[in-house]
């Protein structure tokens, strides 16, 4: 019998939680409706999302709401990162677009501005990809980047995933067409670089 992405996705008995050694991935709480609200709303944080930053903490209450129904419904895992020492979250990671029948799913990830540069999204996103061909047995991780965001594009890299070309104004961000880079991440590439 060929394998089933939806069974593993649906047989989750819960929202995983994975550790590193200074972040923790984990679902989101009512609790962190502010932290989320203060990676969300930074116009640094959204300057490549496809999405306008957040003008209000509703608008985070209500990703909150959101993040729990598509868990329910196992179409998008949306972790939210949070400090491994005090659990404050200080961004997100999150697994999506799954295709079953090409057993792969795309990833996307933020992290508050002044933590920047200290490799902890790094650590968050190489967390998930384990877990996606760990768990899921994904065959594939992609993501798709605006190609100006060198401090994702260096984050890929550095996880291995390779570039794999550019589709030209693929997106709107605010009224802007946006070329789209594709990066791909194949199981087998993972495991010789863990090995
Ligand atoms: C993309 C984004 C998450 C990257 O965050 P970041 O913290 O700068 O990225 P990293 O985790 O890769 O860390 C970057 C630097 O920390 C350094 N670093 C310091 N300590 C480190 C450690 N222990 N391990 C790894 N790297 C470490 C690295 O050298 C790296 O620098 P380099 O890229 O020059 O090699 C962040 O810029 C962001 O939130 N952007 C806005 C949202 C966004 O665009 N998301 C992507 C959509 S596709």
């Amino acid at each position: 019998m060929p394998y089933d992405l939806k069974a593993t996705l649906q047989g989750l008995p819960d929202f995983p939680r994975l550790e590193g050694p200074r972040v923790r991935l984990r679902g989101p709480r009512d609790q962190d409706t502010d932290a989320l609200f203060a990676v969300f709303s930074d116009p640094r944080v959204m300057r490549y999302w496809s999405r306008s930053a957040m003008a209000t903490p509703s608008e985070a209450a209500a990703l909150i709401v959101e993040i729990g129904e598509r868990f329910e419904q196992r179409e998008t895992i949306n972790w939210v990162v949070a400090d491994l020492q005090d659990d404050a979250v200080i961004g997100t990671c999150t697994l999506y677009q799954f295709s079953p029948r090409h057993r792969r799913g795309e990833i996307g990830y933020t992290l508050r501005s002044d933590l920047w540069g200290r490799g902890l999204a790094r650590e968050a996103v190489a967390l998930a990809v384990d877990w996606a061909f760990d768990v899921l047995a994904l065959h594939r991780v992609e993501a798709d980047v605006d190609p100006r965001n060198e401090p994702s594009r260096r984050l890929l890299q550095a996880l291995g995933f390779r570039s794999e070309g550019v589709a030209r104004e693929r997106f709107f961000v605010e009224d802007q067409p946006t070329d789209s880079e594709w990066f791909g991440l194949l199981a087998a590439d993972w495991r010789k670089r863990n090995a």
